[in-house]
C-alpha cells in the first residue's frame, strides 16, 4: 500500500519566538473559548501548552469531556474527525488539514466496501475491526474500532463464531492475532514511521548496552517486536517507564516526539530513539519523525485559533461512525 508524504509549503514559516507564540495561544484560547488537545507525537512545545495530551484512546475520550465551544486538535486528520464525530455541536479546528496518516490512507472506503462484499458473497461470517487510524468513512463501514490501548478487550467482544477482518495495520493485526489467539484476515496497510525502524541499529545498540530495555509500539513489524522487552501503545509506554524506579536506558521504537512525554514522566531514565532506515539506499535516516504530525507547529495552532479555520466539517456518514466509536471506546 502506498504511503504519501504530506504537502510541504513553498513558503516556510518565518521564525517567531516560541514563548511569544505560547502567550498568544494562551490569550486566544480564552478569547475563543477553546480547548487544545495534543497527541504525544506532536512537538513538545505544543504538548506543553495543550489542555489535554495523550494517546489516541485517551484523547478520543477527553474530547467528550470538553466544555468549551471549540476544540483545537493538534494531531492528524482522523483524530480531528473523531473529535468532531463525538462533538457534532462543537467547532473542531486542526492546525493543518494536510496532516494525514499513511495507515488511514492505505484503506480507502470504496476498496474496503468492495472487499467486504467479496467476503460476504463467498459466504464468510465476519466482523470488521478497524484500528482508530482510519478515516471516518472507513469507520462507518466497521463493527468495532480499536486503539493500541484497548485492542485486546475489544477483540474479546467479537463473537467466537465470527471471523475477524482487521484493517488497516497488518503489523498490529498480526500482533493482536498472536496475543488473542484469534485468526484474522489482515488488510495490507502499515505505518510509514513504524515500518522503517532499523533492526541492525537496534541490535547494535542493545549489544553496546546489554542492560538497555527495548520498548516498541505494536505498529512495528514482527522482526522488531521479536526482540522487544515491552510492547505497547504510547500511553502504555509512558506508564511502563514510570513504573521502573531504577535509572534505566530505554531504546524507544516509536515516533521520536514520544521521547518528550517519556522524559517528562520519568526524568530519571535515558531515552534513545531507534533510528529508521531508508528503503531506497539502506542508509540510517531521521524517518522516525512522522511527517504528518510534524505539520503541527505553534504558529499553525495560533493561526487556527485566531482565524477559526481550518475546520473539520460534519459529513452524513459521521452519524454511523459515531455509533461504532461510541460502542467501542466509551461503553465498557
Ligand atoms: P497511540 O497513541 O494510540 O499508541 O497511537 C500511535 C499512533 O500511531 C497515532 O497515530
Ligand atoms: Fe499515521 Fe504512522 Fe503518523 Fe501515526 S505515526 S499518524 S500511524 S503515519
Amino acid at each position: 500500500m502506498s504511503a504519501s508524504l504530506p504537502l510541504i509549503s513553498d513558503t516556510p514559516e518565518k521564525y517567531e519566538d516560541p514563548l511569544d507564540l505560547m502567550d498568544e495561544i494562551d490569550q486566544l484560547r480564552k478569547e475563543k473559548d477553546a480547548t487544545i488537545l495534543a497527541h504525544f507525537y506532536v512537538d513538545g512545545d505544543i504538548q506543553d501548552i495543550a489542555d489535554f495530551t495523550g494517546d489516541s484512546l485517551k484523547l478520543a475520550r477527553d474530547a467528550t469531556q470538553v466544555t468549551t465551544s471549540t476544540i483545537v486538535f493538534a494531531g492528524v486528520h482522523f483524530m480531528g474527525e473523531s473529535a468532531k464525530i463525538m462533538n457534532p455541536q462543537k467547532k473542531v479546528l486542526v492546525p493543518d488539514l494536510h496532516a494525514g496518516c499513511s495507515l488511514a490512507e492505505s484503506c480507502p472506503p470504496d476498496q474496503l466496501a468492495a472487499f467486504q462484499e467479496q467476503l460476504r458473497s463467498a459466504g464468510r461470517q465476519f466482523q470488521t475491526v478497524a484500528y482508530i487510524n482510519t478515516s471516518a468513512a472507513v469507520k462507518s463501514l466497521c463493527d468495532w474500532i480499536v486503539t493500541s490501548g484497548n485492542a485486546r478487550e475489544i477483540i474479546d467482544r467479537v463473537p467466537a463464531d465470527k471471523e475477524i477482518l482487521f484493517v488497516p495495520d497488518q503489523h498490529l493485526g498480526r500482533y493482536l492475532s498472536e496475543v488473542t489467539g484469534r485468526k484474522m484476515i489482515l488488510w495490507p496497510g502499515s505505518c510509514m514511521v513504524h515500518e522503517v525502524f532499523s533492526i541492525q541499529d537496534l541490535i547494535r545498540a542493545k549489544r553496546q548496552n546489554p542492560s538497555a530495555v527495548i520498548i516498541a509500539h505494536p505498529e512495528c513489524p514482527q522482526n522488531i517486536l521479536e526482540i522487544t522487552d515491552m510492547i505497547g501503545g504510547t500511553e502504555k509506554m509512558r506508564q511502563y517507564v514510570m513504573s521502573v524506579e531504577k535509572p534505566t536506558t530505554f531504546l524507544v521504537a516509536t515516533e521520536s516526539a514520544m521521547i518528550h512525554p517519556l522524559q517528562k514522566a520519568a526524568p530519571q531514565h535515558t531515552f534513545v530513539p531507534v533510528p529508521g532506515i531508508m528503503a531506497s539506499s539502506g542508509e540510517t535516516c531521521a524517518c522516525n519523525r512522522c511527517p504528518h504530525m510534524a505539520l503541527n507547529t505553534l504558529q499553525k495552532v495560533r493561526d487556527c485559533l485566531r482565524d477559526g479555520r481550518p475546520e473539520i466539517e460534519w459529513k452524513d456518514y459521521f452519524a454511523k461512525a459515531r455509533e461504532v466509536l461510541d460502542r467501542s471506546l466509551l461503553r465498557g
